[in-house]
């Protein structure tokens, strides 16, 4: 992650300019953990993805580069969305339909605000990051709480001693 904005290589050329006060970095939370490791890992991978996605916003880059961004964020969700949908099957989690509708949607607004990007709808950069942090927190993580009680309910049954 960069330390300086104002040395990018999105600023060379430009002049001197006040430099914004940073987009603050998504940060992991503790309380985001599924209590499965394959899970947690891909959640980590996105969260660093989306940070690279601020660290872009604070060194002023703009258009493609943004875009490139917020395109490979989609793409490491859909892998993670596609991982889990696998997972979640295999545990036999009764509400995997909706869950995976629920990611198709997710999938689907996360397309929309790249097209908002590419049509220059969105003036300033810091709204990006607004609604991809709340993208993430809100939905992706938000979502999965859900299945989080129906894998502690199957780990405590599994634990329980034979009658
Ligand atoms: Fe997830
Ligand atoms: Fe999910």
């Amino acid at each position: 992650m960069s330390a300086d904005p104002a040395r990018s290589p999105c600023r060379q050329g430009e002049q001197p300019s006040p430099v914004p006060a940073p987009v603050p970095y998504l940060v992991w939370s503790e309380a985001y953990r599924m209590g499965d490791a394959r899970i947690d890992e891909d959640h980590e991978r996105l969260l660093a993805e989306i940070n690279l996605l601020i660290d872009a916003i604070n060194d002023d880059c703009k258009g493609a580069v943004l875009i490139g961004s917020l395109e490979h964020i989609l793409e490491v969700g859909c892998a993670h969305h596609r991982r889990e949908e696998a997972l979640l099957e295999e545990m036999a989690y009764p509400a995997l339909p909706d869950h995976r509708e629920e990611h198709r949607c997710l999938e689907d607004g996360m397309r929309a605000l790249i097209a908002r990007v590419a049509a220059h709808a969105i003036d300033d950069p810091a709204e990006i990051a607004t609604t991809v942090k709340e993208w993430f927190v809100e939905h992706v993580i938000g979502q999965d709480m859900r299945y989080k009680t129906y894998i502690e309910e199957r780990d405590q049954e599994g634990n329980r001693p034979c009658p």
